[in-house]
């Protein structure tokens, strides 16, 4: 169904002042979006005739972090109040018939439940329509004070509460629909009289009430909609419940995950069947992975495509990269934007690589630096190889064939070259290109010097045994020499 009289409101002009943060408060992250963001798609599904969001502090990057969706933008500017922010939008309202209003700062909010607070408006033909919380500690929000069961008299600040009222427990989500035509003149009335001299659109609740218009209230079916972010610890909470969603869709996907609540995933991140993520995994930004994937303890993985059948080990880090079927990483890797594993790759512990592109079967087991690079097929690299990419100024690209035997602690100062089926000899400092199965050797020649250790450890002995006045011109005699 659509709503094309309706349009949505969002709040987003406050600074937020209880974060203690230099950050507007709706750009403060929860489940791996902004908060605004996480708003603006609750609101999308309800296809209403425009969506329009109030900005006002660092009015330029709240505009950014929504600038993927279709949200018009109404600047507040000074922020006097959730009133005030409803009048700042009157003109970009038009003619819609009603509006329907979410704080910026209630990420948890679902369509759903949004869906049903417009039909509670509509079929109760009502002036405003409040969404309700009912919350074992309400202290910080506004109250709920209704006049019989059905309707609502008024909403007061916790600021202003009598102790009577400070009892009640039903609490305004700041989630509301209005029907304009009457919002209007109700708020035109609203004095700015609280302490801080704002015009608070909940004070339009009593003035409507008063003059006998039908105000409602609906409980919200899962109280943590209602939560408001306005400090550290809500953000926390409302990021915790977004995580603990987004596991139970992998987990409902057939995705196991050990110690659930240890393991971060992003909103965008999918994971294929029988995939196993360990304890304290972190799938980021849109990583994806594919079947039979395991990732294994404390392991961070973003922006990252995976196939099938790969297995990541304990604490490896990678980061737009992409993981071809049956390739094994870690433990303790650490793979940089640009890298590539193809099919049966394999990638070991203490391993950096960047702009890497591993060829199926091939192997970079342990100790290296692969950078700037191209390894052919079924190629082994010796422990400890560096590719020397970079001479201060620009980088170079190591290209390195098929079925190429890397001996360990080799350096190819790039751009260099080796064709298929070539050695390296262990050790070597390859400065030119190695021809297909030729020996690259780059190293001087050992030369064995007989009896030379006896010797050193005879004169050494005697140097001890001597008396230290001897031994001193021992010492003289031999710089003499
Ligand atoms: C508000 C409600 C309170 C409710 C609570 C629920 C008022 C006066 N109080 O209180 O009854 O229980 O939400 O979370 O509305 N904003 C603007 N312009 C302004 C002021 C605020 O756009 O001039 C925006 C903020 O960015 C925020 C939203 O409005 O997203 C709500 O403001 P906030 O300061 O969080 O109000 P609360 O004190 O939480
Ligand atoms: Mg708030």
């Amino acid at each position: 169904m659509s709503n094309q009289d309706v349009v949505i409101v969002i709040l987003a002009a406050g600074k937020g002042t209880r974060l203690k943060s230099s950050l507007a408060k709706v750009l403060h992250p929860a489940g791996g979006r902004s908060l605004l963001e996480q708003v603006v798609l609750a609101c999308a599904p309800l296809r209403a005739r425009k969506v329009v969001a109030i900005v006002g502090h660092q009015a330029d990057e709240v505009r950014k972090t929504i600038a993927a969706h279709d949200v018009e933008t109404v600047l507040q500017q000074p922020q006097n109040g959730t009133g005030h922010a409803m009048l700042a939008a009157k003109r970009a309202l038009g003619n819609a018939k009603i509006a329907l209003v979410v704080p910026g700062d209630a990420p948890l909010i679902r369509p759903e439940t949004l869906k049903a607070l417009l039909a509670t408006h509509r079929a109760g033909d009502a002036a405003a329509s409040i969404l309700s919380v009912v919350l074992a500690d309400p202290s910080g929000y506004g109250r709920i004070i209704r006049k019989s069961e059905t309707r609502v008299g008024a909403i007061v600040e916790d600021s202003q509460l009598t102790n009577e009222q400070r009892e009640v427990n039903e609490i305004n989500s700041s989630i509301y629909c209005f029907t304009l035509a009457k919002l209007w003149p109700a708020l035109a009335r609203v004095k700015p009289e609280n302490k801080h001299r704002e015009i608070y659109l909940t004070d339009a609740v009593a003035v409507l009430a008063s003059a006998g218009e039908t105000v409602l209230a609906e409980v919200a079916p899962d109280a943590r909609e209602g939560l408001g972010c306005n400090t550290r610890a809500e953000l926390a909470e409302a990021d915790r419940i977004f995580r603990e969603r987004k596991r139970e869709q992998l987990m409902a996907a057939g995705v196991t995950i050990q110690l659930p609540e240890t393991v971060l995933i992003d909103p965008e991140v999918t994971a294929g069947e029988d995939s196993t993520l360990g304890p304290g995994v972190e799938l980021l930004g849109k990583t994806r992975l594919g079947a039979r994937c395991r990732i294994e303890t404390g392991s961070v993985l973003r922006d990252t495509v995976v196939g099938d059948d790969v297995t990541v080990r304990v604490h490896s880090l990678i980061e737009e990269s992409r993981l071809d079927q049956g390739t094994i990483v870690g433990p303790f890797a650490r793979l940089r934007p640009g890298t590539h594993l193809k099919s049966g790759a394999r990638v070991g512990n203490f391993v950096e690589t960047k702009k890497a592109i591993i060829g199926p079967g091939t192997k970079v087991p342990h100790l290296s630096y692969i950078g700037d690079a191209r390894l052919g097929s079924k190629t082994n690299v010796g422990a400890g190889t560096i590719t020397c990419n970079y001479d201060g100024v620009n980088k170079y690209p190591t290209t390195i064939g098929n079925r190429v035997f890397v001996g360990s602690d080799s350096i190819f100062v790039a751009p260099v070259r080796v064709g298929d089926g070539a050695y390296i000899a262990a050790g070597s400092a390859i400065t030119e290109n190695v021809p297909p199965d030729a020996l690259g050797i780059a190293r001087a020649r050992q030369t064995n010097k007989k009896g030379w250790a006896a010797k050193k450890r005879r004169e050494m002995a005697a140097s001890a045994h001597a008396k230290p006045r001897d031994r001193k011109s021992q010492k003289s005699r031999k710089r003499r020499r």
